[in-house]
């Protein structure tokens, strides 16, 4: 826990990306990664296999970006470095591993910039009715004023409604990958809601789950719409469904992706991102990972995930 605070405390990003827990999360995985190195070796291999094996396989080689890179764990940063002249690597924050690593090419560049298209806004329009010794830094915009000024700010806007500020669509930034032969949505989609929806969660929660669901559902078909529009290669590994068992038998299935289909057949594996023991000694969580190393030239595929229990 302490080595974790100092490492957050060193971690180079912004302040309001660190209190928004991308910093906490990023270091978490790393943690996480060397708790269940084993566990993780699989679906980091097929996921970096499946990365090598696009790139060879791509004639053009000016310009690589992978999204979401993070810690690097699932990217072969050596064998793309090597075939493109240029590789950018776009995450919400860099780890000091990962800085390191890019260090060591001169045609690797580290982009620190929100993907999802929301980030920011998010993070400026909270607000938040807890005791003030309580809750996080105020976001800008509510400083300086009392709980009950914000209690009645959040009483007044449920009762037009439930809509606080009405949130704006996600506009994730086409300039990110503007020009790019050969791109990689790296395990990111599906974590793309979850510290946003956190975060509202916290500060400004929704009126119902119906309109929680709705806000992470639309993260998640604009970061689609950003990789279907690309005209360059496009490479998406993404969770696409969530198990969580107790001893062995599955309890509950959950659909990361808020409903979004994904209909294109591709190569598909486990990810035991929670083997028996990292949660409790009975309960794990094992993720299904489907890769598509060419986007646009995928087979439609005909199934939709089913996230019944009686379901394969
Ligand atoms: C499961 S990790 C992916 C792991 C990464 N590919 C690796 O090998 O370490 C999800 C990544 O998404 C990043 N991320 C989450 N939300 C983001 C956002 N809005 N913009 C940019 N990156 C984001 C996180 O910082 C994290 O690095």
């Amino acid at each position: 826990m302490i080595v974790e605070f100092f490492q957050h405390l060193r971690l180079p990003a912004a302040k309001w990306v660190k209190q928004m827990g991308y910093g906490r999360e990023i270091i978490s995985l790393e943690a996480r990664h060397q708790r269940c190195h084993d566990a993780w070796a699989p679906h980091l291999t097929a996921t970096r296999r499946l990365i090598i094996d696009a790139a060879a396989d791509c004639q053009d080689t000016g310009h690589a970006v992978v999204l979401g890179s993070g810690a690097l764990l699932d990217v072969p940063l050596h064998d793309l470095a090597a075939r493109f002249d240029r590789v950018d690597l776009i995450d919400i924050v860099h780890p000091n591993s990962a800085r390191r690593q890019a260090a060591r090419f001169d045609n690797v560049r580290l982009i620190a910039a929100d993907i999802s298209g929301i980030a920011p806004a998010v993070y400026s329009q909270a607000v938040t009715a807890d005791p003030i010794g309580a809750r996080p830094p105020p976001p800008i915009g509510s400083r300086d004023k009392s709980c009950e000024i914000i209690s009645g700010v959040i009483d007044r806007n449920l009762a037009k409604g439930g809509a606080l500020g009405a949130l704006r669509e996600p506009r994730p930034d086409p300039a990110m990958i503007a020009g790019a032969d050969f791109v990689v949505s790296t395990n990111v989609l599906a974590q793309l809601p979850l510290p946003l929806l956190d975060w509202l969660q916290a500060h400004r929660p929704f009126a119902d789950d119906a309109a929680r669901d709705a806000f992470g559902r639309s993260i998640i078909d604009h970061h689609l719409a950003l990789l279907q529009h690309h005209p360059g290669r496009v490479v998406l590994i993404t969770e696409v469904l969530r198990l969580i068992t107790v001893d062995e038998n599955p309890i509950e299935k959950i659909d990361p992706l808020f409903g979004a289909p994904i209909f294109a057949d591709g190569e598909e594996w486990w990810w035991d991102v929670a083997p028996p023991g990292e949660i409790d000694r009975h309960r794990a969580m094992r993720l299904r990972v489907k890769g598509l190393p060419d986007l646009a030239k995928a087979d439609q595929s005909r199934s939709c995930r089913n996230t019944t229990l009686a379901a394969p």
